[in-house]
C-alpha cells in the first residue's frame, strides 16, 4: 500500500475532488487531503471551512484524512509520510500549471513526485470557481458539489 496526499485549496471541495480522491485512493490505498494556502487566491471560506467541507464531502470514506496547513506543501508531504503527491487535471491550462507546480515541489524536495491524474469526463467543467460562482447566482450546484456542503454554502450566502 502507497500512501497519496492530495493537496488543494478545496474552496469547497466539489464531486470532481471526491472522484480523485476515490481513483486516488483505488491506485495507492491510503489517501490524505491536505486544505492549503495558494497565495494566488481569495478565499470564499476560511481554513476551518475548507477542512469541515472536505470533511463532510468525504463522509463515507473515514480512512481518508483531512490535514490543514498554512505552510509549504512539501513539509507537509514529509510530516504526514506520503508518497506521492496526486492532483486532478482537466485541461491543457491546469496541466501547465500543475506540472510547473511539481517542478518546484521536487526541486525542493527529490521525494515530492507529483502524479497528474486526468478527470473524468463527468467532471471536466466541474471546478471551484464555478461552484461559487453558481451559488452566487443562487443557481443549483447539483452534481458538483455533496449535499451537505451545497446546504451549508447555500445558509452561509443567504445569512450574508
Ligand atoms: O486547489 P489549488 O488552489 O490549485 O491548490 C494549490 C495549492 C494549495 C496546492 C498550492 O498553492 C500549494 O501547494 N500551496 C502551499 C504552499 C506551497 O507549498 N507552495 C508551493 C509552490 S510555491
Amino acid at each position: 500500500m502507497k500512501h497519496a496526499l492530495i493537496p488543494g485549496s478545496f474552496d469547497p471541495m466539489t464531486l470532481g475532488h471526491l472522484d480523485l480522491v476515490k481513483r486516488a485512493r483505488a491506485l495507492y490505498g491510503k489517501v490524505t487531503v491536505a486544505v492549503l494556502v495558494n497565495d494566488q487566491k481569495q478565499y470564499m471560506c476560511s481554513m476551518e471551512e475548507r477542512v469541515a467541507l472536505a470533511r463532510m464531502t468525504l463522509a463515507d470514506y473515514p480512512d481518508v484524512d483531512v490535514v490543514s496547513d498554512r505552510g509549504l506543501l512539501v513539509d507537509v508531504f514529509e510530516r504526514v509520510g506520503a508518497d506521492v503527491i496526486v492532483k486532478g487535471v482537466r485541461n491543457e491550462v491546469d496541466r501547465a500549471y500543475e506540472e510547473e507546480m511539481a517542478r518546484v515541489n521536487l526541486a525542493r524536495d527529490p521525494r515530492a513526485v507529483t502524479v497528474l491524474l486526468e478527470a473524468a469526463d463527468d467532471y471536466e467543467d466541474v471546478s471551484s470557481t464555478r461552484v461559487r460562482e453558481l451559488l452566487a447566482r443562487g443557481e443549483t450546484t447539483e452534481g458538483l458539489l455533496a449535499p451537505a456542503v451545497a446546504d451549508y454554502l447555500k445558509d452561509k450566502l443567504a445569512s450574508k
